[in-house]
């Protein structure tokens, strides 16, 4: 089989490809991406040239870079996005156009073509916070940020293709998701990085925001396993057996770097901070999905990838001259 794969140069889909060629020798990848500022190549290096793998530069919102893209393919797994919830606070018009216009465009094109199977890959964020307890597929969305939103109607936009056009489609809603190659701008890797050069990590808030953290190899192990075996209409959660609070997870990184605790700096909490993710993943759990990644275990690979990959999220950030303003942006927005 054939499958195109959109967003294959960022943090998710770059780990999604990689996986699934070397486990499955019977798919090959087509990988659309647009190339943001989030997309980078040197993720997919080591596959550049494999035999069944292809990249086409383009971008979801065009139809007919969407055509090309499709040519061949019989399923699609569309992980294209803006996926920055500070961005989005910001400016919120490119998560609308690729995340909202631009999985319509998908949709459509893929229901044309005669798609047999769509998978779009949603957030835990859709259902936002809750006290207690944990949230099911069949529970209402409520999303908080212009982000989270944005996805609410990717989401919500790909099962209503399976009800009203037949299209086989399903989405998967993950939970925060690590590992190597996660853009620079996301808490670990931006932590990792700030206390490698002895610089204040600035936690949102009181610090006690409850996430589920997911490695990304046992998210894209879930996504496959809800693209091979779920059903049409359906959403499917993704969390694993760890939830910490950012305040936890802060003083576990500087563990690991043996760097000390006073690095933490409390800033003014982001607007609309959602206090705590919860999902239940018992229904994909019933089609064999279970999580291989122990976290204590993962979180020290991925803190210590950075350490030894500087190179690599350094040339990020200087590719991205507007890194540094953004970031003052940001943090003069918290302060
Ligand atoms: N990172 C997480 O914790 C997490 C958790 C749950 C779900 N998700 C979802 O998983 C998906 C991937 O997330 P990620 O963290 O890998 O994102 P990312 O920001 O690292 O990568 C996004 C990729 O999409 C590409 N892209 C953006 N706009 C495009 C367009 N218009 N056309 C084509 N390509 C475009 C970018 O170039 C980049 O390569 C997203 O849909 C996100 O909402 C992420």
């Amino acid at each position: 089989m054939k499958a195109l794969v959109t967003g294959g140069a960022g943090f998710i889909g770059s780990h999604l490809i990689r996986f699934w060629l070397r486990e499955d020798p019977d798919i090959s990848v087509v990988n659309l991406d647009k190339l943001t500022y989030a997309g980078d190549l040197a993720r997919l290096l080591e596959i550049k040239n494999h035999p069944r793998y292809q990249f086409v530069k383009g971008d979801v919102c065009n139809r007919s870079d969407v055509e090309k893209a499709l040519v061949g393919c019989s399923a699609v797994i569309h992980l294209a996005a803006e996926t920055h919830v500070d961005r989005s606070l910001l400016d919120a018009k490119a998560f609308f156009d690729t995340n909202l216009y631009g999985t319509y465009i998908l949709l459509e094109t893929a229901r044309k073509k005669g798609i047999k199977k769509f998978l779009t890959v949603s957030t835990d964020e859709v259902y936002g916070s809750r006290e207690k307890g944990f949230f099911k597929e069949t529970d209402a969305l409520d999303p908080s940020s212009p982000y989270s939103v944005s996805k609410t109607a990717a989401d919500l936009l790909t099962l209503s293709y399976a009800r009203t056009h037949g299209l086989h489609a399903m989405v998967t809603r993950g939970s925060n998701t690590f590992g190597p190659y996660q853009y620079p701008e996301k808490v670990i890797p931006l932590f990792v990085a700030r206390a490698l050069s002895d610089e204040p990590l600035p936690l949102y808030g009181d610090g006690r925001q409850v996430r589920n953290w997911l490695f990304a190899e046992d998210h894209c192990r879930g996504i496959l396993r809800a693209f091979d075996k779920g059903k049409s209409g359906q959403a499917y959660n993704i969390s694993s057996a760890t939830s910490l609070e950012n305040s936890d997870l802060t003083r576990q990184i500087l563990k690991i770097l043996g760097k000390p605790e006073s690095l933490i700096q409390k800033v003014k909490d982001r607007p609309g901070h959602d206090r705590r993710y919860a999902i239940d993943s018992a229904k994909l759990r019933k089609l064999g999905w279970k999580e291989k990644c122990p976290f204590d275990e993962s979180l020290r690979e991925t803190v210590l990838w950075y350490r030894e990959n500087e190179d690599w999220w350094r040339r990020i950030k200087e590719k991205n001259p507007d890194f540094k303003d953004y970031y003052a942006k940001a943090y003069a927005a918290r302060v």
